[in-house]
């Protein structure tokens, strides 16, 4: 995009890498919920595009839960920085009750684990019948908390990273690839 165009130091995942994640994501998650229902919890903002993606890819793969629900919320706990604060704030909480569901959270990335720690907390506290967790990006080089996540997409440098979903101040989300910013970007 004109506007990005100057601030991207490299891409780590093009479009074909990522969509190959997904799809492979998409048919493990098939092959282990089927014939049994299945909610999808997209964590936003970050994971807008990767939920939306992997629940076609479910739907596309062999086998496959009976049916697929799909919800969101929202949390915050970057504020505008590159480092997260520790701190998750639930901007919005899901809108149906999960109590008795199977429910796979599904985020954009992980990183000190901390979000994604108070969110399996949380959710586990309400009772659902199988909580698991699926991350398309994982950083494991800063965890803070030993977080399980049995769905990995793909394996990300420890850098801070764009699009896909993933923003810096809000910018580079709808970028079509994960990248890496120029230094001077965070200078600014
Ligand atoms: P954690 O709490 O450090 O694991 O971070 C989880 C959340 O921080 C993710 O859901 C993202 O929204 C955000 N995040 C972590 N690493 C990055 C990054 O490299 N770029 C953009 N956002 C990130």
């Amino acid at each position: 995009m004109q506007t990005y165009e100057g601030t991207i130091e490299r891409i780590l995942f093009d479009r074909t890498e990522i969509a190959e994640a997904i799809e492979r994501l998409g048919r493990q998650i098939a092959r282990d919920y089927a014939g049994q229902p299945l909610l999808l919890l997209g964590v936003l903002k970050g994971a807008l595009y990767v939920a939306a993606d992997l629940a076609r890819a479910i739907a596309r793969s062999p086998g496959g839960p009976s049916h697929l629900e799909m919800d969101f919320l929202v949390v915050s706990s970057y504020g505008n920085s590159t480092r997260s604060s520790g701190e998750v704030r639930m901007l919005k909480d899901t809108s149906e009750n999960i109590g008795g569901k199977n429910v796979l959270i599904v985020e954009d990335i992980v990183d000190n684990g901390l979000t994604l720690s108070y969110l399996q907390a949380l959710l586990s506290g309400r009772n659902p019948a199988d909580l698991r967790s699926c991350v398309l990006f994982d950083k494991p080089y800063r965890r803070r908390v030993d977080v399980p996540i049995e769905y990995v997409g793909l394996v990300a440098p420890d850098e801070f990273v764009v699009g896909y979903g993933l923003d810096y101040q809000e910018k580079y989300r709808n970028l079509p690839y994960l990248a890496q910013l120029r230094s001077w970007v965070f200078s600014e």
